[in-house]
């Protein structure tokens, strides 16, 4: 079959995105309305968002960035901490826009210091859950130092994630932007309700993009890059379609200096190329034809949300990224700055 010289696709979604707030929101959340019709936003903002009521009036100040006449819903998650109150369960799922509550172990990430400091902590907010059908996504890494930062994931597999969904049979789980072989196979052989976001970078790139030629901070993401076998692992299942596993960006924003910064924040900015960008990765590994059912149709099925309608159009267009976007006051350096990608958008229409 020749290669496609445009790819026309139901209009998609991202099931994990982070927009920040203010000026920071300003800048990044039209680049996410141009390509997807929905986005789930993360809620690790300084102070997080743990309420019903937190979370509306975040939603508020997300549509109220966005370009006027932009057809985009923001759906919530709320940050769960060893305080988070069972009842609040109820009053997320009676506000209709916020799809679950999101796992951050304790330091594991960035602004994850309020998180969850033991599991059992949260056990009564599981119930509930459970009960709503509200789903949990998780951050899966164990924190423990003394774990190689390679291992995290699938240590958090075997101490925390398998005995957990073991013990909460009907929770909904979302594993978010899985790494490893490990965690494919543990998604791929889990019980019903289980299922996983994939990054563009963790399809695109191995660890060794943290080093070419120097050390690379715009590559440095939570959970770190992984190895080629990994990535290998993560394509194959793609390229499976399994309609367990759907699109997440993890598109993570942070100004340049504190990116390159002798300690660097972890987080990969790709919402200005975010639907491009897997369309190469699907290309590459000969699954174009698997990329609307990951991008349009699993998530939403998963979440048991009406698949969108409209379209979008990438053409076989060469375009050079550029080098960084205003980000507020200060500049944003997205993934492959100054580089090609070889799709481009070219339309979205809603209706
Ligand atoms: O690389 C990451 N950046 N991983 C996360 O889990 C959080 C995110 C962020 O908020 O910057
Ligand atoms: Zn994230």
């Amino acid at each position: 079959m020749s290669a496609p010289s445009a790819l026309t696709l139901s209009r998609p979604d991202d099931f994990h995105l982070h927009v920040r707030d203010g000026a920071s929101l300003a800048a990044v959340v039209p680049f996410s309305a141009a390509r997807f019709a929905r986005a789930l936003i993360m809620p690790n903002l300084r102070p997080p968002v743990r309420t019903t009521q937190e979370a509306l009036a975040y939603r508020s100040r997300i549509l109220a960035a966005l370009p006027a006449g932009t057809d985009f819903s923001p759906l919530m998650s709320l940050y769960l901490t060893d305080q988070t109150a069972p009842e609040e369960v109820e009053r997320a799922r009676a506000s209709g826009c916020i799809l679950g509550f999101k796992l951050y172990p304790a330091g594991a990430t960035t602004h994850s210091d309020a998180g969850v400091t033991d599991i059992r902590a949260v056990y009564a907010v599981l119930e509930r859950l459970q009960e709503t059908g509200l789903a949990l996504q998780v951050h899966g890494e164990v924190t423990d130092p003394s774990v190689d930062v390679f291992d995290r994931e699938a240590r958090f597999i075997d101490t925390v994630l398998a005995p957990l969904a073991e013990r909460f049979k009907r929770l909904r789980i979302v594993f978010e932007h899985i790494t490893t072989r490990a965690a494919v196979e543990f998604v791929l052989g889990a019980r019903s309700g289980i299922a996983a976001t994939l990054t563009p970078q963790h399809l695109l790139m191995n660890r060794n993009a943290l080093f070419v030629g120097g050390i690379r901070p715009h590559h440095y993401c939570l959970p770190v890059l992984k190895s080629e076998r990994d990535r290998e692992a993560l394509c194959a299942a793609v390229r499976a379609g399994s309609p367990r596993l759907f699109l997440g960006t993890d598109s993570a924003p942070h100004a340049r200096a504190a990116k390159e910064a002798a300690c660097g924040c972890a987080g990969i900015f790709s919402a200005h190329a975010a639907l491009e960008l897997y369309a190469e990765a699907f290309e590459a590994i000969g699954a174009l034809e698997r990329l609307e059912a990951f991008a349009a149709h699993h998530g939403a099925d998963f979440y048991g949300l009406p698949r969108n309608s409209g379209r979008v159009r990438l053409e076989r267009t060469e375009w050079a990224v550029p080098a960084a976007y205003p980000y507020g006051e200060e500049t944003l350096v997205p993934l492959r700055a100054g580089e090609q990608i070889t799709w481009r958008l070219t339309a979205m229409e809603s209706a």
